[in-house]
């Protein structure tokens, strides 16, 4: 009792599973970055973000720093509000760097298309994103994609290793999906 694992349905993915490939992506990102001499700057993308990036973040081999924009959308509900508030900029001047937005979730693509609008702005050397998941199926934003990516994932609201029901969930070390009571 009280434990958060009775609230879920099914596992859609395992903490084996996303470990492994966090391994993987962060392969393709020390690759896509070796021979960049500029500074690389890894954005999280809170709060969904901060649990990938803690992992994604112990992949990477070369001098990387770290910031955090705070956006949000969605509120309590499962569903986007379709607009998005930027809460917290970044502290960071990020002119001349490499840039990696790192999201836990690309679903409308609302949120990453503010976020790189507001930051291309800035003259970074680059930008680039990397999701954990992308739920093409859901995406209103047709010309926002993500460079890294974990997982593509079917039209189901999942929680967990990040990602949040109202606020909650997010503590969990693998992706799942509620029980339908949970939501009543
Ligand atoms: C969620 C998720 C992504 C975004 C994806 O964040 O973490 O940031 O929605 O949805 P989109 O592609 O349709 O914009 P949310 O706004 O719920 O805030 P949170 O990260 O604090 O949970
Ligand atoms: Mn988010
Ligand atoms: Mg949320």
């Amino acid at each position: 009792k009280n434990d958060l694992r009775n609230d879920i349905e099914e596992i859609i993915l395992t903490e084996e599973q996303i470990q492994k490939r966090i391994e993987e992506l962060g392969a393709e990102i020390n690759a896509a970055y070796a021979d960049k001499p500029e500074e690389l700057i890894m954005v999280g993308v809170l709060r969904g973000g901060f649990i990938f990036m803690a992992d994604l973040a112990r992949q990477i081999k070369r001098q990387v720093t770290f910031d955090f924009i705070d956006v949000s959308s969605y509120g309590t509900g499962t569903e986007s509000s379709g607009s998005v508030r930027i809460i917290k900029d970044l502290e960071e001047d990020i002119k001349g760097k490499h840039v990696l937005i790192v999201e836990d979730i690309i679903d409308t693509g609302l949120t990453l298309k503010k976020v790189i609008e507001m930051l291309k702005t800035r003259e970074p050397a680059s930008i680039k994103v990397c999701t954990l998941l992308d739920k093409p199926a859901r995406r209103t934003e047709k010309h926002i994609t993500s460079d890294f990516n974990g997982f593509e994932i079917p039209d189901k609201f999942v929680v967990g290793y990040g990602l949040d029901y109202a606020e909650k969930y997010r503590n969990l070390p693998f992706i799942g999906v509620l029980k339908p009571e949970v939501y009543a």
